[in-house]
This record gives C-alpha cells, structure tokens and sequence, in this order.
C-alpha cells in the first residue's frame, strides 16, 4: 500500500516536472494557436475547429455553447500550465503558483513579469502545507496541493503570514480537511476571524509563540516571531531538520518562476526586483528586518524559502548582505539619481545641464529619471539604491508639481533617510516648488541639502549655469 503510495506520488510528480518543462513552451503555442484561430475567425463566419476526439469537442466558435466548451478547455490548460509543482528535497514539495496575468501587485505595483505565490508541502510523519495563494490562482494551488499529496491528508496548515496573497484559501482548505489544524502565531489567531467568516476558525488553531516547535518527524520547525516583515502578526519559521527558513515575505521578489527561475542561482539579477519589492514593501520596516536578521544570524541556515521568488540555496550571505544595506537605509551603489517632474520642459533642460556639469567634473553614474513617465516604485527604490539624490521640479498652484509631490511622499512613507540632496525648482511668477520640497524634507531623518537651491525662471539661460555648477560642486 504504502509502496502504492509513494509510486504514485513519484509519477506525479514526474507528470509535473514535465509539465513545468513543457509549459513555456506549451504557453506560446497556445499564444499562436488563438491568434490563428482570431485570423480564421475574421476570414470565414463557418470556421469550425476540430480538435482529437476524447479531449476536446467539435464544436463552431459561432454558437455560445460551443465557445464556453472552448473557454473552459483553455482555461484548464491554462491552469496546468500556471501550476508549477516541484520536488525540492526528498519530502518538500513546492506547490506555490505562478501569477502571469495580474495587472497590478497589490493593487499599485506593475509586475510585467508577474509574480509567484509561493506554498509548500512537507510530507513527513505529519504532514504540513506551508501557506496557501491569492484566490486569484487559487484553482491551480489546490490542483497543485492535490497532486502533490496524493493518497495523504494534511495534518497542519501553517500561516506565516495572513495577508491575502498567502492566505486565501484557508477557509477552504478548513472545509476541505476538517481535521486539520491552522498553525499559526498568537496575533494571526486573533486577526484570522476578520478575514474569514467561520465561528469556530480559532478553535482550530495551534498558537506559535515565540520558540514553539512544530514537530512533524524528521522535519521540526522552529517559530520566531518577525512582526512588520511586512504586517504584526508575521512569523517565520526554521526547519532544524534541513536548514530552511521559511522566511515570509522577507527575500521575496518580483517576477514568476517559470521567467526567473527556480533556484537564485539562474536569476542573473535578483537584486533589481527584490530591492524593489523589499523598498516599496517592507521598506518602511527597517527595524524589524534588521530584528529578524539578528535572530537569523544565529541559525544555521541552508536554504531561504521565501513568500514570493526563487529559493535561495547558494550565496546566502549575499542576499542577507543586500537585506542588511536595505533595512539600515544604507546607498547600495555610487551614483546620482536627478528625479526630475517637468511639466514643459524647461526643469528638464536645467536637469540635464546639471548632469552634464556632474559628468564633467568626473562623477561617475548620474541619471536623469522623469518622474512623469517612469514607474514610480522603480525611482523609489532608485532613490534608496544611490548615495545622492538631486530633485529637480516645477512649481505648480502655489505648490510642488504633482509627480514630484507624490514621489517624496513615498519617499517619506518609506523612511528615506541619511542621504544628500539637491534642490532645482522653476517657476514663472511665484516660484513655489523649493519651500514645498524643503518642508517635505525636513521631515525626514538625517538629510543633508546642499547649498544652492537653484531656481530657474521658466526656461533655463546662460545666467543660471553658474548656479547649477556651484550646485555640482557640492554634489561632488
Ligand atoms: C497648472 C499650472 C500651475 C502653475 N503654478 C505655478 C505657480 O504656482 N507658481 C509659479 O511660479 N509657476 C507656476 N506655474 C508655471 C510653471 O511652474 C512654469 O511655467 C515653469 O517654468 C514650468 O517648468 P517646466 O517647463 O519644467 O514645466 C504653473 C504652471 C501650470 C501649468
Ligand atoms: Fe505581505
Ligand atoms: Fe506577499
């Protein structure tokens, strides 16, 4: 029976790792195939498309009946093709879920490249499913749970983290499996019931506090508590049997495996979409990253599973290097960032005279970014990355230029501190755009601004450059 089990699980598997081989591959295909099908469509008004029997109908994409076929057949290719489903050790099975189609991560950032959900299963005496998806790839996680567990019931559902990219599918996993327990930390016990209607949801929880250990056979895993990595109620948890911290969103990253990759190791730069997920996400919490840091430091870890991203199995003081530079604020690469919200142009053309001067007095790595038509989440963690910062920008109302506003609100949000920076604002009549970012400015911790505020009057002239090359000076 067992050897029935495990045969199983094991041509499962294999299915699967097909599958995720395949499945770029398959994507395209399926890409070309609805784009012929579109131009058929448009040639003649009788296409019919008849695919093998068994698998797909014959059916005429005219008829309502037939395209809901259609739509449903896609969609369940669709669904394989999204779930990855991977051994990574012996008993770990990744069962997250790649996001592709989201237009926007929590609702504000563009990820072109998507984004993974990411999920384990341990598969031990006991068996535990580490986290759940968004409910918007929540088909594809429960095919993936499914597969994975093959003949087994879960024991434990661990939440290290509630928010509802990890914890959608609780409440169904609850329904699903009425004998499994929520294990999770004291303060997620308490928040569970606000974001699922189930009177006895907190009967059925096992409270983590700090230093509790799940024990699940040869896997045990150890809790700590890592609250603000990125909401209060987070955990993270340490399998003392084979290295791997389950990290939360710490270490998390932009973009979907399947155009990564897996493992750290094939994703050539990492550093570009985790810096922006980590400023424009857990930015705000230095303190409490640099918490977990210093209770990490003392594990002896091998492997860093995180929310979202790659597994980090190789390098791992890199990565818990570049954490530690983010977290304690600290510029990660020379260079000047000039941010410039130019309305007509005219702060535009002062903004590249300025780098001009910059680059001709020997500073390496000045650029320019338009704040009116970049990705804000991107300049932010820009503005983190370099070691100064030039803010160049329109009055406008009796204020600041909208775009450049938002920006150092972010920036504020975010707690940018312990940088220099330069000021240039233009106006026509009543120049405002200085008095608003200074007072912005002075919000924030330890930021030095250099002397002079240039002010240009509508466009920039000969007379303005010796203002701008003092202000270069004192970039320098
Ligand atoms: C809607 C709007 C509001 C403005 N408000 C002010 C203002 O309050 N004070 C001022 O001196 N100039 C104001 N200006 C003028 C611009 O700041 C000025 O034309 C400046 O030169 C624009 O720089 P740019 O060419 O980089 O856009 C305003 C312009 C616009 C379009
Ligand atoms: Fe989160
Ligand atoms: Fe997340």
């Amino acid at each position: 029976m067992i050897a029935g089990k495990t045969y199983n699980a094991k041509l499962q598997l294999f299915y699967a790792n097909i599958v995720e081989k395949i499945s770029d591959r398959l994507f395209l295909l399926y890409r070309y195939y609805l784009a012929l099908t579109t131009v058929a469509l448009r040639v003649s008004s009788r296409t019919r498309i008849t695919l093998p029997k068994g698998q797909f109908e014959s059916y005429s994409f005219f008829n309502l009946e037939g395209f809901t076929i259609f739509a449903a057949q896609m969609r369940n290719f669709y669904i394989n093709i999204n779930a990855i489903m991977k051994k990574i050790t012996d008993d770990v099975i990744y069962i997250g879920v790649d996001d592709l189609d989201i237009d926007l991560f929590e609702s504000q950032y563009k990820v072109p490249q998507g984004i993974s959900y990411n999920s384990y299963l341990i598969l031990d005496e006991k068996v535990a499913i580490l986290d759940t998806a968004d409910a918007r790839k929540g088909e594809e996680w429960e095919e993936n749970l499914s597969k994975a567990l093959g003949e087994r019931q879960p024991d434990f559902l661990v939440v290290h983290h509630l928010e509802p990219d990890h914890s959608s599918m609780i409440a169904k996993i609850l329904e699903k499996y009425p004998k499994i327990q929520v294990v999770t930390g004291v303060r997620s016990v308490k928040m569970l019931s606000q974001f699922f209607e189930m009177p006895d949801i907190a009967t059925r929880c096992m409270e983590m506090k700090e230093g509790d250990l799940l024990d699940l056979g040869k896997h045990k895993l150890r809790f700590y508590a890592a609250p603000m990595v990125h909401w209060p109620e987070v955990m993270v948890s340490f399998d003392e049997f084979d290295g791997a911290l389950y990290s939360a969103d710490a270490f998390g990253k932009f973009g979907a495996l399947s155009k990564f990759g897996f493992y750290s190791s094939e994703d050539s730069d990492w550093s570009e979409e985790a810096r922006r997920y980590y400023i424009n996400i857990v930015g705000k919490y230095g303190g409490p990253v640099q918490a977990l840091l210093k209770k990490a430091s003392v594990l002896p870890i091998k492997s860093i599973r995180s929310l979202h991203g790659p597994i980090i199995n190789e390098n791992l003081e890199k990565y818990i290097k570049l954490y530690d530079t983010w977290s304690r604020c600290l510029p990660e690469s020379k260079g000047i960032m000039i941010a410039v919200a130019s309305i007509y142009g005219g702060t535009m053309e002062a903004a590249e005279k300025l780098k001009e001067l910059l680059e001709s007095k020997g500073a390496e790595n000045v650029f320019i970014r338009d704040l009116c038509r970049t990705d804000v989440s991107r300049n932010v963690s820009d503005a983190f990355r370099y070691e100064k910062l030039v803010l160049a920008a329109s009055s406008y109302d009796n204020g600041l230029f909208t775009p450049m506003h938002s920006f150092i609100h972010i920036l504020q949000m975010k707690c940018f501190m312990g940088r220099t920076i330069g000021l240039i604002e233009n106006g026509s009549w009543a120049p405002s755009a200085a008095r608003v970012m200074n007072e912005m400015l002075c919000q924030l911790t330890n930021v030095t601004i250099v002397e002079p505020t240039v002010t240009i009057r509508s466009r920039m002239k000969s007379t303005d450059y010796p203002a701008l090359e003092r202000l270069a000076d004192a970039l320098l």
